[in-house]
Order: C-alpha cells, then sequence, then structure tokens
C-alpha cells in the first residue's frame, strides 16, 4: 500500500519494506473436542462451577481446524475419549520431529490416559520410531522447536529431567527456560515460533518475558534478539498461544496488541475465537500437534 495518505500516519507502515513472509505447509494432529469438560482444576483457569459449552467448543474447534486447510496444512484427527475431557489439547501428548516420535507422560493422573491413545495413533499410522518418556513430559505443551534447538519449558509440568531425555531420545539440543507465573504453566502458554530458523538466520519467536525467570529471561533475549515481546494485556488472553505458518498467525481474537505487533513485521494476524477452550486453560496451539517428518 503507497499514496500520499500513508506518510502523514507515523504508524503506518511502508508495505514494501516489510519483510517477506514465506509460509511453509505444515502437518497437524487435532482431537474434536466431544467430550470437553471442566471437571477438574490442574491449571488457574480451570473453574467447574463456570459451565462449558460443548457445542460451542466444537465449533470454535472446527473453525480452528478449517483455518488451517484453508492454509493448505493438512490435518489429521484423533477419536477423542469419553472421561478424557482434556484430550483436545492434543499438543501435549507428542513431539515429533524428523518422524522421531516422543510421547507424552502426564504431571495429572486425570489425564495420564490421553499419553496411550497417541502413542496408538502413531504406531497405527505407521511411526516407527515411537518412544516414551519415562520423565514427567507434557510434549509440545512444554517443547518449541525453533528449526534448530527444542526450547523447553519446565516449572509447572514437565520435570526438567524430561530435558535431557528429550535430547537424548530426538538427537536435538535443548535449551531449558524456567517458568515461573502458575497462569503460563505450559511453555506454549509463554511463547511460540513465528518463524523457524534458516541457514542464515536464527529463529523469529514471541514470548512473554514476565512468565520466566531471570536467567531464562536473558537466555531468551540473547538467543532471540529480535523477538516480539508480548505484553501482559495479549499474554492474559492466551496471545502466546499462537501458531504460525511462518506468514499466517492465527491469534486468540482478543489478542488484538500482538496482532499490531505482529502485522508491523510482516506477518497475518488471523484471530479467532477461542473462549470455550480457554475456559479449561488452553488454546490454539494447546489444541494442535505437530508433525515434522
Ligand atoms: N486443562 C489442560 C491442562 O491443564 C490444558 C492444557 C493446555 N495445553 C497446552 N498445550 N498448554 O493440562
Amino acid at each position: 500500500m503507497r499514496n500520499e495518505a500513508t506518510h502523514t500516519f507515523e504508524t503506518m507502515t511502508d508495505a514494501s519494506a516489510l519483510p517477506a513472509r514465506v509460509p511453509t505447509t505444515r502437518h497437524y494432529l487435532m482431537c474434536p473436542p466431544r467430550y470437553f469438560a471442566v471437571e477438574y482444576v490442574i491449571n488457574p483457569w480451570m473453574d467447574p462451577d463456570e459451565p462449558v459449552d460443548v457445542d460451542r467448543a466444537m465449533e470454535q474447534w472446527t473453525v480452528l481446524r478449517d483455518t488451517y486447510r484453508r492454509f493448505g496444512h493438512e490435518v489429521d484427527e484423533i477419536e477423542p475419549q469419553p472421561g478424557l475431557p482434556d484430550m483436545v489439547f492434543a499438543a501435549n501428548s507428542g513431539t515429533v520431529i524428523d518422524g522421531r516420535v516422543l510421547g507424552a507422560r502426564f504431571r495429572a493422573p486425570q489425564r495420564a490416559a490421553e499419553a496411550e491413545h497417541f502413542r496408538r495413533w502413531f504406531v497405527e499410522h505407521g511411526y516407527r520410531e515411537v518412544t516414551m518418556p519415562t520423565k514427567i513430559n507434557e510434549a509440545e505443551g512444554d517443547f518449541a522447536w525453533t528449526g534448530r534447538e527444542l526450547l523447553a519449558g519446565t516449572g509447572f509440568r514437565t520435570d526438567p529431567d524430561a530435558h535431557a531425555e528429550a535430547q537424548e531420545l530426538l538427537g536435538v539440543p535443548v535449551v531449558s527456560l524456567r517458568l515461573t507465573d502458575p497462569r503460563y504453566y505450559h511453555l506454549d502458554t509463554a511463547l511460540f515460533v513465528l518463524a523457524e530458523a534458516t541457514d542464515s538466520a536464527p529463529a523469529q519467536v514471541a514470548y512473554n518475558p514476565a512468565a520466566f525467570s531471570a536467567g531464562s529471561r536473558r537466555v531468551l533475549a540473547r538467543m532471540f534478539p529480535d523477538a516480539v515481546l508480548v505484553r501482559e494485556a495479549d499474554a492474559a488472553v492466551f496471545g502466546c498461544n499462537g501458531i504460525s505458518d511462518g506468514r499466517n498467525v492465527i491469534l486468540p481474537r482478543e489478542a488484538r496488541g500482538l496482532a499490531d505487533q505482529l502485522a508491523v513485521r510482516g506477518y497475518e494476524p488471523v484471530l479467532l475465537d477461542i473462549s470455550e477452550l480457554r475456559k479449561a486453560g488452553g488454546g490454539p496451539k494447546c489444541c494442535t500437534l505437530e508433525i515434522r517428518k
């Protein structure tokens, strides 16, 4: 966009100066929230006294799935199971890099059985290197792949020993980060990758510094000097639980400030309503397990 008027607004960005953001096609595994409910409390967002509407959750989830497909991504679905109301949060059930699958081991006994359903899905779909962790490991809830290394969260869910285990089993460098705010109990509530690293450039990430320990903040600043720093107002509506394909960035619709920050950098924010799923402490990323072949 180039016309005289844009020059009068300081906040307007010259579109021709924006970096070209090139999307890459992704493969996701998702689980419909057919048995979604908030029946127990394992994070500060969950309140069993607040009613949840399963039909609305299904609608919001379906829009998310269809949005991925519209962008050309492949989406597989795993069959949801009665009695596992959090199974919609597929991100917690596997970390897949180079076709190697590292399964999950949940901290909460209420979620423990989810791990085996996902393990079986991977085996039945032809994945031959499927390993289950011996340490508490909530998978992509606490692991974010930058294209070069696996950022790994701990503090609330995933055991720090699971980081070393992931490094050994996946054969990728792992960088441990400590979460300190119970509202941001998984790494994927505090940080997400906007664009993976290339041969010449580090990954671009967005994160909420306030969710991390002082030492981890310094690690992040050192690794990602160009990161998008997410403000509290956006973090508090699950803005850090975004999903990016390198260009299109799906965010909870309330995360307007973050959407503006991303647009200025050449990304295309896509705002979706995930209000029903947030009642369980989840957002777009939590519903999405990425399969990297
Ligand atoms: N109620 C679920 C839990 O507390 C929500 C999980 C959200 N998933 C995520 N990847 N952050 O375990």
